[in-house]
């Protein structure tokens, strides 16, 4: 089975690549922007019409405009790359025979509900990054119904440093750390989305939408005092573990609107798959282990 992977430069794309190489049955075709540029929907097609693959391999999309105030600024650039480039790869996959895994966001949702939401809870974006990628999400699911749609959220991973690198970072030179603490959900370790996500290398997954991250809530503010708690127990000399409370509504530098609650409920990918997401901290503490500055 050959798996193509765009956005292979990516903080998920490259762990996917890095992890699926060793995977005995599947040939591992990395595709960077250079290969693949889905800022212009014609050529994207064409990019991966290029790629010799057909019937029964699996094209997984990890590429997208993920600077969500940039697609405020960006919105055609934004539609481009989120909404039509997956649209056409996704008629490309059926015309060829294989399936498109796609990946999304939890910012499709307006992030009001008390409970994690579910693939059934209705979708309201509130910035254009989420807005774009919902359409995209809708696009790949109406080229096929074998298609996947995978929403994570909070992606962390050793490949391309993420919101848990930058505040151990930032705690070697500085004893003062805060982060929001009215936002809440739940991060997403590639190291686990690598396996997680081989699933769907499996026609037997039906096609569909799948929420998948690891499993518990927390706030910025919890997930950067954990990441500092890790990194200290691991000797990185950080120079607080405490992190102080920040508003959403402070954030004045954010342009884009984000949702405050967004946690996913996982049951689906459980109930089929029979795999459970490991706990957060249990990823955070592994993100931890070998982490170099
Ligand atoms: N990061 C998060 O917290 C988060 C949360 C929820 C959902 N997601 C979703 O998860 C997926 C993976 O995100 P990530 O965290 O791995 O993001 P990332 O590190 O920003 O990777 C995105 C990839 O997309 C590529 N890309 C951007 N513009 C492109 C273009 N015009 N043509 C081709 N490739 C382009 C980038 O290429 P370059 O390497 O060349 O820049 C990069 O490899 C995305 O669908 C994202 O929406 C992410």
């Amino acid at each position: 089975m050959k798996v193509l992977i765009l956005g292979s430069n990516g903080r998920l794309g490259a762990a996917l690549v890095r992890r699926w190489q060793t995977l005995p049955d599947a040939e591992v075709i990395a595709l960077t922007r250079v290969q693949v540029d889905l800022s212009d929907p014609e050529k994207a097609e064409a990019g991966v019409a290029a790629v010799p693959f057909g019937a029964g391999d699996v094209v997984v999309n990890c590429a997208a405009a993920t600077d969500v105030d940039g697609c405020e600024k960006d919105r055609d650039g934004a539609r481009r790359i989120n909404t039509e480039s997956p649209g056409r790869i996704a008629r490309l996959c059926v015309a060829r025979g294989a399936r498109l895994v796609h990946i999304g966001t939890d910012y499709v949702f307006d992030g009001t509900l008390d409970r994690p939401y579910t693939e059934e809870d209705e979708p309201k974006p509130l910035s254009h990054y989420g807005l774009t990628k919902l359409e995209g999400d809708r696009e790949v699911l109406a080229a096929s119904p074998a298609h996947c749609v995978v929403r994570v959220s909070w992606v962390f991973g050793p490949d391309k440093p993420s919101f848990v690198d930058a505040i151990v970072k930032r705690a070697l030179t500085s004893p003062e750390a805060a982060a929001v603490h009215d936002k809440t959900s739940a991060p997403s370790y590639t190291e686990d989305m690598a396996v997680w996500l081989a699933e769907f290398l499996k026609f037997s997954v039906p096609g569909g939408i799948y929420h998948l991250c690891n499993s518990g809530t927390c706030s910025w503010r919890d997930y950067g005092e954990y990441a500092l708690e890790c990194a200290k127990a691991n000797g990185v000399p950080v120079l607080t573990t405490t992190v102080a409370p920040l508003k959403l509504s402070d954030m004045k530098n954010f342009i884009a609107v984000r949702p405050p609650k967004t946690p996913l409920d996982t049951a689906k990918f459980a109930r089929i798959t029979g795999i459970t997401p490991r706990p957060w901290r249990e990823a955070v503490e592994a993100h931890f282990k070998n982490w170099k500055a």
